[in-house]
């Protein structure tokens, strides 16, 4: 079985982490956003992934080679040279998607995180014998999502893109299985999936969706990032407790990378993930934060609802915290204050930011 994964897109609602990265590969939980739906897919028998990229696919390759060989799968890069939109995509990997038989294959928005139960999805879908099958998921506030009516027995009525006034609160999780005759609908032009195919898809009765079991969570803006990591933990918490770190300093659902290093008397967590080579220094408290590779917290700093971006380092007695993300290289100074700003990757910040800014 194949799959693609949608990892275009500039991911300006993720920077500055994307200044550095491209949004697929932004760590969540120490693994690359889109490592997490690689596993997955490896687990229920994909065999080929496709990554659909329109830039900066440099970095990518280098990235497919190391985890082809530690998935045991094939990926390969399937570069636009205009960006094609979410269903543009898939014309221009028609050949590819179509070869070796008819095959019903996976597609994936790099974003979103959950516990992928692709294995339902499957079965779903050889059930009711239609062209596509959606991940449908139930949020608070579905105006920022593609929302969905159904039927009873999960045919779609109704998809519609981010919708003005309300529809429904079931919203496509960006997961979906298609049969390659949808491929037919797709031209190679710029073109939306969710506006332009799911809508004629439902017209046809040829869309169902299934309801996601277990969390489930966009994470390309920080504000979801934060709580999707906070699902995440809890997940894990239900299902592989061994990945969770124990000990005096911790509180609530903590991963802590093996190589990090933690100070005396700190208190880390609930929800909070340190990468690889962090060093933690004595008296720190870390709520609700992802700590990247190699980044730095010197003693005595009070640190909630943060990213921290790769090899940083944050001074003596700071305090961060309103979704504050700094990016790669920053440096704050002793005794800083940090409210909700975006700090550019190598900045050195030696002032309080009291109000949320973007720090250039
Ligand atoms: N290759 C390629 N080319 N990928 C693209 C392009 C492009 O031109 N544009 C966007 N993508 C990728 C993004 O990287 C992401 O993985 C996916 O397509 C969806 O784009 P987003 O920009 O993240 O869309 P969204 O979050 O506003 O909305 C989408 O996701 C929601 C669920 O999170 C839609 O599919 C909604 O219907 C859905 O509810
Ligand atoms: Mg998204």
């Amino acid at each position: 079985m194949k799959a693609l994964i949608l990892v275009g897109g500039f991911g300006t609602r993720l920077r500055p982490l994307t200044l550095t990265l491209p949004k697929p590969m932004v760590p969540f939980c120490n693994e690359p956003m889109v490592v997490h739906q690689m596993t997955a897919l490896a687990k229920v028998g994909v065999k080929h992934i496709i990554l659909a990229v329109n830039y900066r696919a440099d970095i990518m390759e280098n990235f497919c080679r190391q985890y082809e060989e530690r998935l045991g799968i094939e990926i390969t890069i399937s570069q636009e040279t205009e960006p094609l939109g979410t269903a543009g995509p898939l014309a221009l990997a028609r050949d590819v998607l179509k070869e070796g038989g008819d095959e019903c294959f996976f597609v994936l928005n790099s974003d979103v995180i959950c516990e992928f139960p692709f294995q339902d999805m499957l079965t779903f879908h050889k059930q009711h014998g239609a062209e596509g099958t959606i991940f449908v998921t139930k949020v608070d506030d579905p105006s920022k999502y593609g929302v969905v009516v159904s039927k009873p027995n999960g045919e779609i009525i109704q998809f519609v893109e981010k919708p003005s006034v309300f529809v429904s609160n079931r919203i496509n999780a960006g997961l979906y299985l298609f049969e390659t005759s949808m491929l037919d609908r797709i031209e190679l032009r710029p073109t939306s999936i969710e506006k332009e195919i799911f809508p004629l898809m439902a017209h046809d009765s040829k869309l169902f969706c299934m309801d996601l079991e277990g969390f489930w969570m966009d994470v390309g803006q920080p504000k979801d990032y934060l709580l999707g990591l906070g699902l995440y933990l809890g997940a894990c918490k239900r299902h592989e407790p061994e990945k969770l770190a124990t000990g005096d300093h911790v509180v609530g659902n903590v991963i802590i990378h093996e190589t990090a290093t933690i100070g005396e008397n700190c208190v880390i967590g609930p929800d909070v993930c340190i990468g690889k080579g962090v060093v933690i220094e004595d008296g720190v408290c870390l709520k609700k934060c992802s700590i990247l590779e190699n980044s730095t917290i010197k003693s005595h700093s009070w640190i909630r609802e943060t990213i921290v971006g790769w090899g940083s380092t944050v001074g003596r007695w700071c305090r961060l915290d309103g979704v504050t993300v700094l990016g790669e290289d920053v440096n704050l100074k002793d005794e800083i204050y940090v409210n909700g700003a975006k700090v550019l990757p190598h900045k050195s910040i030696s002032n309080d930011i009291p109000e949320p800014q973007i720090v250039m």
